[in-house]
């Protein structure tokens, strides 16, 4: 029911905007990569609601998250270089049940701004959990499962390596390309409640891969019922 009313609103959008179909490419509009990593190992599966120039729309299903604490940094990079570590090591069966994981993509680093003096930001990273291990992901000190009901995100892609002065330009430029959407207002909406007021940025890549980099900036919002009435 709910699905549906959104295919009715992404119409809607369709048909309201005046964005050249068709003319788009992958390469430079920030959206349409397939991560190649994705071939290889597990990421989560979801559906696109719409993509147009510049932004797409996704829901994902239920997914579970293994996630570090979180982690006061200044920098992104830092923070996921200390977060990623600690997943690391998760994987290669330091765990309660000293089991090994099959790793996965992507790698996410959720960012809320934090009240703390140096203009430090909080960071959350998290590792998506293999299918298999899902129903009992083995607990380990420091980390914790995170079940996400199902979620939309509107996503724009990057490539390469990031650094931190991209990061911020790059969800500018989400934001940017959302404005007067109904899915802006969506995300507004949402950030009050679930997701706080931050984005999440997401990597396919291992830090030895030097080509066909993927990477995302994630606004994660709800659909309330009354907005696709
Ligand atoms: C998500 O769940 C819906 C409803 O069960 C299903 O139709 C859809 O195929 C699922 N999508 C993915 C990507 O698994």
């Amino acid at each position: 029911m709910a699905v549906f009313n959104v295919f009715k609103l992404s119409l809607l959008l369709s048909l309201l905007s005046n964005l050249p179909f068709g003319l788009w490419s992958a390469a430079n509009n920030g959206v349409g990569i397939s991560p190649p990593t994705c071939s290889r190992i597990e990421c989560p599966g979801y559906d696109v609601i719409e993509a147009v120039n510049g932004y797409e729309i996704r829901r994902y299903n239920s997914t579970v998250w293994m996630s570090t604490s979180p982690i006061q940094d200044i920098s992104l990079v830092e923070a996921t270089r200390t977060g990623f570590l600690q997943l690391f090591d998760y994987i290669q069966g330091k765990n309660d049940y000293e089991k090994e994981i099959e790793m996965t993509a992507p790698v996410i680093t959720e960012i809320s701004p934090s009240d703390g003096p140096l203009c430090e930001s909080s960071f959350v990273v998290s590792f998506y959990v293999p299918t298999v291990n899902q129903a009992n992901p083995p607990p380990a000190e420091g980390l914790h499962v995170q079940r996400w009901k199902p979620v939309y995100a509107a996503v724009r892609q990057f490539r390469g390596f990031v650094a931190d002065s991209d990061v911020g330009e790059e969800a500018a430029a989400l934001q940017a390309s959302l404005a007067d959407t109904a899915w802006s207002a969506a995300i507004e909406k949402s950030h009050g409640a679930d997701h706080a007021s931050g984005y999440t940025v997401a990597q396919y890549n291992s830090p030895f891969e030097f080509e066909n980099r993927v990477n995302e900036i994630w606004m994660l919002f709800q659909i309330e019922d009354e907005l696709t009435v």
